[in-house]
């Protein structure tokens, strides 16, 4: 029997290894972004918030006597998903980049909607508002993102088009 509180441990733990690859995505992007100075800067923001965000569900583990340190072991999971989205870049890797990103913001939305709805259930305020942090920084990234896929669109397009006028001369 799985009861209400374990569940709840156990997808804080989901949440910790989803920022984990959330990081590790957020900085591989960063790296081959230079082209692309504001998307760059707001991802480099983000991958800061995703750190604070770990932190948030360490201490709400620890909070719960679930001790954070043996989260590197759980990361399995998601990693192959982080890995298939960000491992097809073939020339147009910052659309790529946008559409995992995208992808991977709303994940971790649903994911926080349930752990507050979780933490709610068993009573525990604390947990709820640390996942209501989380919420908020991941719905302000998605909205960012989607106001930006226009945009960023047109600028590679533009882009790819100038490189293979160039090639050709
Ligand atoms: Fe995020």
């Amino acid at each position: 029997m799985t009861d209400s509180k374990e569940r709840l441990t156990q997808w804080l733990r989901d949440a910790h290894a989803m920022e984990e690859q959330a990081e590790t995505m957020l900085s591989g992007q960063i790296e081959r972004l230079e082209n692309y100075p504001e998307l760059r800067d707001r991802m480099t923001l983000h991958l800061e918030e995703t750190r604070q965000q770990a932190k948030r569900l360490e201490q709400c583990l620890d909070r719960m006597g679930e001790g954070s340190s043996t989260l590197k072991d759980a990361g399995g999971k998601l990693i192959a998903m982080g890995q298939s989205i960000s491992g097809l870049f073939a020339g147009d890797e910052v659309m790529k980049g946008s559409l995992a990103s995208y992808t991977f913001e709303h994940m971790e939305i649903a994911s926080y909607k349930m752990l507050i709805a979780a933490a709610g259930e068993v009573g525990d305020s604390e947990t709820q508002s640390a996942c209501k942090a989380n919420l908020r920084e991941e719905e302000a990234m998605a909205e960012w993102l989607e106001s930006k896929l226009g945009t960023v669109t047109s600028e590679f397009l533009r882009r790819e088009e100038r490189d293979s006028d160039a090639a050709k001369r």
